[in-house]
């Protein structure tokens, strides 16, 4: 069985911002997660390039649609290289094997009857690519997230029966596993049970897009093609890329992690779409909350977007990526404060986790010859009740998403190691020649709970987890045998340590 878990297909508009690196940090989380746990795991994500938003955007910048969207998914592409995201495919909605996934996607929901023409009249958000249902203040024709004016539409468009899927739409989002967190399928199921309305899924007047076979004229709306993205990206660089090549290998998808924002086109249309198609819908859809900054929401409009980059190349990887899975709670919006930053992660990171490292593997080489002591009791009852506990629960949280308790399960276990070695005081009892096994065993007991702490921080934190290991001498992980390692009292005895090196400074404030 594949574990299927996908990120939004990004608006190529602009570069990305927090937003989007945030919900890819936690796909990455979870797909690197399920790897280790042994299963086969399918990440995808990619952009979506067409439609009127893009094709403005372009016409601005004085290029082609295409020259524009080729720039800017570069930038996402690399973008994603840079952060390390461990995805296996990046689809383009540009691409040719896209388009004719679109195409035999649409035959089979036309031949399920579910397509007619009709007249769309009604307000609608190039920046959300929506209808809007009608404003309630008719003299503010605004979208409430862009702040722009909508724009009025009356043409020909196709229109997919979705009233038809009523009641199997029902019973999908009245089934507790498939929206989370459950706060937002309250607001599902409300918009469900005002009644399904058919939905435009053609537009005339727009020429980029995926054009419509037999509609001369009709291009494909954005989101009937881009859902589609998800399908297409499973058969991308495989033998077989049909629309069942792809089905076969890796749908339906595990979870699709969305923002709050486009919760119904997931939960809703896009389930209706793939059952008139005969197609399995997804198993669950999450919507996550928004970052704001300093209290506001991010927007380039307030000039307070938080560059990524510049996180990335100021504070690395491993910083930017605790801060946002362990503080924001997923699902939750969660607020990016400069001085909340650097106190947590010089707490979190540098002193609780970093610093009891550093100083076990100081004492170990200074009284232990450079080595793990020896002649010690691998099975100390009261650190295996411990972990078991912690490696449980630590489970438990990430298979229900909850990745930030997860985060807090691993450091409130450092935090328990650091006031066992604090009690202990090894330091003290070492000056007697009488106490050496006991401080054997102290400083064994630490350095052992310092290789679990990095196990378990492996698919949060991949690169400070790495560099923890290389301090204990160990060698990387490998898939499958994680469980396996995930036991106390794996870490030999004997074996040599290297010289200590810090393995996350603090930051200072600015
Ligand atoms: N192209 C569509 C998705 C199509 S999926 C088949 C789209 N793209 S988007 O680039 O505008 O948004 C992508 C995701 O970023 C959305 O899930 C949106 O909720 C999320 N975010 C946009 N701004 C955000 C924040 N400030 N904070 C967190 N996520 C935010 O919608």
């Amino acid at each position: 069985m594949t574990y299927t878990i996908t990120t939004p297909l990004y608006y190529v508009n602009d570069k990305p911002h927090l937003g989007s690196v945030y919900t890819t940090i936690i796909c990455d989380t979870l797909a690197k997660f399920y790897r280790l746990k042994g299963e086969k795991v399918l990440f995808i994500t990619g952009v979506d390039e067409h439609g009127l938003k893009i094709q403005r955007t372009s016409q601005e910048n004085g290029l082609t649609p295409k020259e524009h969207c080729d720039e800017i998914t570069n930038i996402f592409y690399s973008n994603w290289k840079n952060w390390n995201i461990t995805f296996d495919k990046f689809i383009r909605t540009s691409s040719n094997h896209h388009l004719s996934i679109v195409h035999e996607f649409y035959k089979r929901v036309k031949r399920s009857n579910d397509i007619y023409m009709g007249v769309q009249k009604g307000w609608y958000c190039v920046g959300c690519e929506e209808f809007k249902d009608n404003p309630d203040n008719s003299s503010s024709y605004q979208c409430p997230i862009h702040k722009k004016p909508l724009e009025w539409k009356n043409e020909e468009n196709l229109f997919f029966r979705l009233s038809k899927y009523q009641r199997e739409i029902e019973d999908l989002v009245n089934n507790p596993e498939f929206i989370k967190p459950k706060e937002r399928r309250n607001e599902i199921k409300n918009f469900v049970s005002r009644g399904l309305k058919d939905f435009s899924i053609s537009r005339t007047n727009l020429s980029w897009g995926i054009s419509v076979p037999d509609e001369r004229g009709h291009t494909f709306y954005v989101w009937f093609d881009a859902l589609l993205g998800y399908i297409s990206a499973i058969s991308l660089n495989e033998g077989d890329k049909s629309l069942d090549g792809s089905i076969s290998h890796g749908w339906p998808a595990n979870l699709h992690l969305i923002g709050k924002d486009i919760l119904r086109f997931h939960a809703v249309y896009w389930p209706a779409m793939l059952l008139s198609a005969g197609i399995k819908p997804p198993q669950k859809v999450f919507g996550h909350g928004f970052l704001t900054r300093e209290g506001i929401k991010m927007g380039k409009s307030l000039g307070n977007v938080l560059d990524p980059n510049v996180l990335l190349t100021k504070y690395g990887e491993d910083r930017v990526r605790w801060y946002l899975l362990k503080d924001i709670s997923l699902g939750s919006d969660g607020d990016f404060q400069a001085k909340r930053f650097v106190d947590i992660v010089n707490n979190d990171l540098a002193n609780t986790i970093g610093n009891l490292l550093n100083r076990t593997t100081s004492m170990s080489r200074k009284w232990f010859n450079d080595s793990v002591p020896t002649g010690i009791n691998l099975n100390d009852d009261s650190f295996q009740e411990l972990t078991d506990k912690t490696i449980t629960s630590y489970f438990t949280n990430f298979e229900n998403d909850d990745i930030s308790q997860s985060c807090t399960i691993v450091l409130n276990f450092a935090i328990k190691i650091n006031l066992y070695l604090n009690d202990k005081k090894p330091w003290v009892l070492i000056k007697e020649e009488i106490n050496r096994n006991e401080v054997k065993q102290i400083i064994y007991n630490v350095l052992e709970a310092n290789r679990l702490i990095a196990l378990l921080l492996n698919p949060i934190l991949t690169d400070l987890s790495n560099r923890i290991l290389e301090q204990l001498s160990q060698k990387g992980i490998e898939n499958k045998s994680w469980n396996e390692k995930l036991v106390w009292g794996l870490l030999e005895p004997g074996i040599n340590l290297p010289k200590p090196v810090p393995v996350i400074e603090k930051l200072e404030y600015e």
